[in-house]
C-alpha cells in the first residue's frame, strides 16, 4: 500500500482520454484501487480516478458516507467501478459546489444531472447496474469526467462561482463546514 502522488490540473494525464481496463481482474489493477484507497483516504475526498495518480486507465474509486449524503437513499459504501457508462435519467441538473484534489484551493459551482444510471464492472468483473440521484449521482460524474479529460471548471457555466477555498466559506455560508466541504477528489 502507498499514498500516491496527485497531478494536478495542466498535467497531460488529465487532459487525455483514458484507455479501458483490460483485465479488471489483474493482481495489479487490485494493487492500483488498494492505493488508490489509501490516497483518497489519506486525502479525505469521495472519490478518485485513476488518471488523477497518473494512470490513465478508465477506472474510478468512490464513496458517500452518512456525513456527506445529501439524503438516506444516496449514502454509498466503498465502490470500484471500471470501464464506467452513464446514462442521464433526469433531464433537470442541480447545482452544487465542487472542489477537485488536481485543482487544490479552489470550489465551483457545477450543473449535473440530478439521476443517473451507471454500468461497468468491480474487480472481479462482475457487473455494475445502479441508478444514482443527491451527491451519489454527482460524484460518479466528477469521477467519470476525469475518465475524458474533463476537470469541473470546464463544466461551470458561471466563472463567478469559480472561488477559492478560504472565500467559499463565506459564500456556502453557515452550516456548511459542519456539513464538511464539498470537495469530491
Ligand atoms: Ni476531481
Amino acid at each position: 500500500m502507498a499514498i500516491l502522488k496527485i497531478a494536478r490540473m495542466g498535467h497531460p494525464v488529465l487532459q487525455r482520454v483514458a484507455d479501458p481496463v483490460p483485465d479488471p481482474t489483474a493482481p495489479e489493477i487490485s494493487r492500483l484501487v488498494q492505493d488508490m484507497i489509501e490516497t483518497m483516504v489519506d486525502a479525505e475526498g469521495l472519490g478518485l480516478a485513476a488518471p488523477q495518480v497518473h494512470v490513465p486507465l478508465r477506472l474510478v474509486i468512490f464513496h458517500v458516507p452518512p456525513a456527506r449524503a445529501d439524503d438516506d437513499h444516496d449514502e454509498m459504501p466503498l465502490s470500484v467501478l471500471i470501464n464506467p457508462e452513464i446514462e442521464p435519467l433526469a433531464a433537470a441538473s442541480g447545482s452544487g459546489w465542487e472542489g477537485c484534489l488536481s485543482v487544490p484551493g479552489l470550489r465551483g459551482r457545477v450543473s449535473r444531472f440530478a439521476q443517473i444510471r451507471y454500468r461497468g464492472v468491480d474487480l472481479k468483473g462482475e457487473p455494475i447496474d445502479r441508478v444514482a440521484e443527491g451527491m451519489h449521482a454527482r460524484v460518479v460524474q466528477h469521477e467519470c469526467d476525469h475518465l475524458d479529460g474533463v476537470l469541473y471548471p470546464m463544466r461551470m457555466t458561471d466563472l463567478r462561482d469559480l472561488v477559492f477555498e478560504s472565500e467559499w466559506k463565506h459564500i456556502a455560508g453557515p452550516g456548511t463546514e459542519e456539513a464538511g466541504d464539498d470537495l469530491l477528489d
